[in-house]
Formats: structure tokens, C-alpha cells, sequence
């Protein structure tokens, strides 16, 4: 099969959420420190009623029913989680509830599990079986879902929450550039869920191995780029757009300067203003710890048009929904879609998908005309309602927060157990919600 990418994208977030100026003033933090400290606007969180089954359950139904795409005709299905809520039953089984009543139990795939970068992982296999001789024709469908929740501190700003489902398969308006890809996997103890509802996150530390991690790729990236088209890669030029692993929107924002900064080094290019940093030999500063302060604040500014351009367009589920962990990078593609539509094509889509631990790729996805105009981009963009759902969200306050958060803590690995919050009336028409764990610890799910 040639052009194998994403088809079609819908990404789902909890309709409850509070908003980092609230945050601020709850935590007593000097006005500022969430909002443009962390970049972030507001934060997505779950009651009892809702956990990553249940939000899995509502994206890839609504994924499916959107783009009248039959259970029947799927035959891949895998799911990217690191909240998973069994240690032995993956979510996946859950899912075919939907495939099982429409008569189709023939599908391979389960859950991949590897920090935020187990939905990458699930998307590289799915496009690998549409390519290979397993293929049979069918499409495949990969859900990532997460609920991020940090202890009380520093990172706890940074919790969120939301699902994404992706259908992948052949003649696709995003298609994967086959061959480019670049990983770096390695080992490391950023962050870890080593036991209990929390993780284990050195903050510096993880910050460190994004950055690090991203420009082994990048140089990794560009040496396979150049080897394939036969000159040099040069961000500002041959990527319109960039997407990456989201844990909170200042990253990003640095992130996106540094892969800048490394292309004007590269290319000989650095400007006057940031010029007294460079160094002669057009290496950069390494580690990134090394690279100063100052001249990270200096880079965010120099570049912040081509951010708005390249980069904004896809960040703000992310900003208002804080970190979905496996779909926090796959969130910024229905947004794309809907900012962007039919003008992605011909236009080159640069991934950094980042999972601690380490696992790391960085690729490209390139917009296309398909040939079929069921997925065709303007269409999809058409049906897209994604800015009015996040609109249409009702802040709660920080107290309504922290005892959702009491809920969860009670709530983790219990059984025999109703969900109280939300209110089943908060929920938006078509959500999947629990209704019970009963005293065997089994889950029961309905649909609103
Ligand atoms: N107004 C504006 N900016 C402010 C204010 C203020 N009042 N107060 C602080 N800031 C700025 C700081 O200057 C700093 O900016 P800089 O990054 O440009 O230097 C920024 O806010 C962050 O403040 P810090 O004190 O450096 O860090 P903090 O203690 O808030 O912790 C951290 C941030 C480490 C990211 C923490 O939230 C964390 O541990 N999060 C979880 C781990 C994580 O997300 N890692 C990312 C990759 S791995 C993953 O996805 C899990």
C-alpha cells in the first residue's frame, strides 16, 4: 500500500477543567508562574466517573461514527496508554465491546506501553502492518489514552488529561515519509510509575532528556533527510509545521527555538542579535543545561513569528488541556486538520515524540490530496468541531480539582465502588462513563 498515514483524527478531553489563573491564586504562586511560566491556560482532569477506559471508549466510538467508518471494517486496533487500569487486561479488550457487538473479534494489536511514546509506537506498527504482506486490506485504529496527575508541587501544574484516536491506512491526506524516520532509545530514570497513583519525575532531569533526546534526533533526522533527497534539511525551509510532545506549552515554545537555533548555526545563519552567544565553529552549547539562560529567552523571542506559524496552530489542546501524555502529541494533528485543512497539502509535518524512560522518534507526515475524497483534508476540516468543544468547557474551581483528586486517591486500585463526580448530566451526549467496579474489580461502562 502506498501514502500510508492518518486518514482521520479526533481527539476527546474531559469536560471538566480548571484554569491555570485559578490555579495561580489557589496555590498562592506569584501571578504569572503557571500562565506564562509554564505556558499553560487550563487543565483537564477526570472524577471517578470517567478514567483512560472510558475516554478510550469515547474517542474511537466517536472516531468511527464521524467518519462512518464500519467496525467491520478495521483490522488493527492498538492502544498507547500509560495509565492502564489492570496490570494483566488490556485496554484494547475493552474497546472491542464495540467491535465484538458489530460482529468483528478478528484483530490483532493490543496495548503498547512505554511513558508518553507508546501511541507513536502503536502508529509506527499500525502503518508497518498496512505496508506489509500481513495486510488484508482493513484499516487500523490507534487510541492513545491518559490521565497525567502529579502530587501536590512543582509538577502538579502540569497534570491533565484526553484521548486521541487515529485511523491509519493507505491513500492518506497525512502520509508518513517512509524512510526518515529517526529514534534514540535509551535508559534513563526521569520519570517512572514505580508503584502508587503518582509517577516519579526528577523534573530538571526529564527536562534535560527531552531536549538532549531531541537533538540526537534532529542531527539523526537530517543525516537520513540528506542521504534521501540528496541535499541538506533545513528546518525553516522544508518543515511548515511541528508538532511535539506537549508535557506543558513553555517546553514546547523552547524546544521549537532550539531546533531553530541549531538550523541557523548549521547553516551559517545565526543573527546579530544572538550572534555574541554563537560559537566559531557553528556547534552549539551542550548539554542543553549548558546553553544560557539568557540566550534560551533571547532564541523563544527571535523566533516567535515562525512559532505562530509553524507551531501555534497545533498547541492549543495541549495549553488548555494540559498533559495528555501518550496523546499529547497526537492532540496538535486534529487541530492541524481543523486550523489548516486542505493548505497541509504539500506541506511537510516535523513530529518530536518524546516518552521518558527513554523512547524517542522524530519524523515526518507530509499533507496530501488522496486520491478518495472520503478523508480528503478539506472535508475533514469541514466536519471539525474541536474549538467549540474546548470553548464550550465550564471552568471549575481548584477545590472542585483537589477533590476530584481526593477521589482518585481513594479510588486507585479499589473495588466495589459507585463513581460519584461528575454529575452524569455534566457529561457531554456520547460519552462512555463507569458505572461501577464491583467487588470482583470488575469494570462496567455505559454510554450517555
Ligand atoms: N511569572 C512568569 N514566569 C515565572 C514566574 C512568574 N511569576 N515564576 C516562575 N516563572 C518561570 C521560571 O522563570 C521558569 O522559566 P524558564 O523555564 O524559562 O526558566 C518557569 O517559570 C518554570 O519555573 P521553574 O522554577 O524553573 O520550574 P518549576 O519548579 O515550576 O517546575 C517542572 C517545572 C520541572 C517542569 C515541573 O513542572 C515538573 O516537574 N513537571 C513534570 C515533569 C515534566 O513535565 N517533564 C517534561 C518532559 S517529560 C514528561 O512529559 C513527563
Amino acid at each position: 500500500a502506498d501514502h500510508v498515514g492518518i486518514l482521520a483524527a479526533e481527539v476527546y478531553f474531559p469536560n471538566t477543567m480548571v484554569r491555570h489563573e485559578d490555579l495561580e491564586k489557589h496555590d498562592g504562586v506569584p501571578s504569572g508562574k503557571y500562565t506564562v511560566g509554564l505556558g499553560q491556560q487550563g487543565l483537564a482532569f477526570c472524577g471517578d466517573r470517567e478514567d483512560p477506559v472510558s475516554m478510550a471508549l469515547t474517542v474511537c466510538k466517536r472516531l468511527l461514527e464521524k467518519h462512518n467508518v464500519s467496525p467491520m471494517e478495521v483490522g488493527r486496533l492498538e492502544v498507547g496508554t500509560e495509565s492502564s487500569v489492570d496490570s494483566s487486561k488490556s485496554i484494547k479488550t475493552y474497546l472491542m465491546m464495540m467491535f465484538e457487538e458489530a460482529g468483528n473479534t478478528d484483530i490483532e494489536g493490543v496495548d503498547c506501553v512505554q511513558a508518553c511514546y507508546g501511541g507513536t509506537a502503536a502508529v509506527l506498527s499500525a502503518a508497518n502492518w498496512v505496508e506489509s504482506r500481513a495486510w488484508d486490506g482493513r484499516f487500523a485504529v490507534v487510541v492513545m489514552t491518559d490521565i497525567s496527575l502529579y502530587p501536590a508541587g512543582p509538577a502538579r501544574p502540569t497534570s491533565g488529561a484526553g484521548a486521541v484516536a487515529l485511523l491509519i491506512g493507505p491513500d492518506a491526506p497525512l502520509a508518513l515519509e517512509r524512510g526518515l524516520s529517526a529514534t534514540h532509545m535509551a535508559h534513563a530514570y526521569d520519570f517512572y510509575k514505580p508503584s502508587g497513583l503518582y509517577p516519579a519525575v526528577d523534573g530538571p532531569l526529564s527536562v534535560y532528556c527531552y531536549l538532549n533526546t531531541m537533538d540526537l534526533l534532529l542531527a539523526r533526522y537530517a543525516a537520513k533527510f540528506e542521504k534521501r533527497m540528496g541535499r541538506a534539511f533545513c528546518l525553516d525551509s522544508d518543515a511548515d509545521h511541528a508538532l511535539f510532545h506537549a508535557p506543558y506549552n513553555k517546553l514546547v515554545q523552547k524546544a521549537f527555538a532550539r531546533l531553530m537555533y541549531h538550523d541557523m548555526c548549521k547553516h551559517g545563519e545565526v543573527p546579530e542579535a544572538l550572534s555574541k552567544w554563537s560559537l566559531r565553529d557553528g556547534s552549539h552549547p551542550r548539554p542543553p543545561m549548558a546553553m544560557p539562560a539568557d540566550l534560551e529567552k533571547a532564541l523563544v523571542a527571535h523566533v516567535f513569528q515562525t512559532y505562530d506559524r509553524k507551531v501555534r496552530p497545533s498547541t492549543c489542546v495541549a495549553r488548555q488541556c494540559g498533559n495528555m501524555y501518550t496523546a499529547s502529541i497526537w492532540s496538535g494533528i486534529p487541530q492541524l486538520i481543523e486550523t489548516t485543512g486542505a493548505a497541509l497539502e504539500g506541506r511537510r509535518v516535523l513530529m518530536y515524540s518524546y516518552g521518558s524512560g527513554i523512547s524517542a522518534s522524530m519524523f515526518s507526515l507530509v499533507g496530501r490530496r488522496p486520491e478518495a475524497p472520503r478523508f480528503a483534508l478539506s472535508r475533514l476540516q469541514a466536519m471539525s468541531d474541536l474549538a467549540m468543544r474546548l470553548a464550550r468547557r465550564v471552568p471549575k474551581s481548584p477545590e472542585d480539582f483537589e477533590q476530584a483528586i481526593q477521589l482518585a486517591e481513594q479510588r486507585y486500585c479499589a473495588g466495589n465502588y459507585k463513581p460519584e463526580l461528575p454529575a452524569i448530566e455534566e457529561l457531554e451526549p456520547g460519552t462512555f462513563y463507569l458505572v461501577e467496579v464491583d467487588a470482583r474489580y470488575r469494570r462496567i461502562y455505559a454510554r450517555k
